[in-house]
């Protein structure tokens, strides 16, 4: 009997973990700047908040010290469909670092926003 609930149970969680892992690879990647505050705050925290977890959110400011709202508001999300980096889109420099480390890792960009 306990080995059968036991068993039972071992069956969900693969289920689950492998049901999310499908759900992640396959998700959309979103890149938004500006996200320290205002729309890029609240367009980060909707995309990466999506119950269907349809995407995953690199959320770029120009100043990391100014992380902590997104990351207390996204705080069950971070390092899943919530990744935080530091990019200043007027710095060509800062651009080409971040976009071709991120097409290396995902592949694609499927959402931008500024
Ligand atoms: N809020 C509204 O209802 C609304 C409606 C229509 C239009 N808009 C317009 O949409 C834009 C964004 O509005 P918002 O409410 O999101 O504004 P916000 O909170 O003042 O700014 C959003 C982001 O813009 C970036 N930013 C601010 N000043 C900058 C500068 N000098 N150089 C580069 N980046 C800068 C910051 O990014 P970092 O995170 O990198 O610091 C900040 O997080 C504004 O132009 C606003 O006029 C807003």
């Amino acid at each position: 009997m306990l080995y059968q609930s036991i068993k039972v149970e071992l069956f969900r969680i693969f289920d689950t973990h492998k049901k999310r892992a499908m759900t992640m690879a396959s998700g959309r990647i979103a890149l938004i700047s500006g996200c320290s505050s205002g729309i890029g705050l609240y367009t980060a925290l909707l995309l990466a908040k999506d119950p269907e977890r349809r995407f995953k959110v690199y959320a770029t400011m120009r100043n990391l010290e100014k992380k902590a709202t997104l990351e207390h508001e996204g705080k069950d999300f971070l390092c899943e469909s919530l990744i935080v980096k530091q990019m200043d889109l007027s710095s060509e420099e800062s651009v080409s670092s971040v976009v071709p480390e991120l097409i290396t890792k995902e592949g694609k960009i499927d959402v931008l926003s500024k």
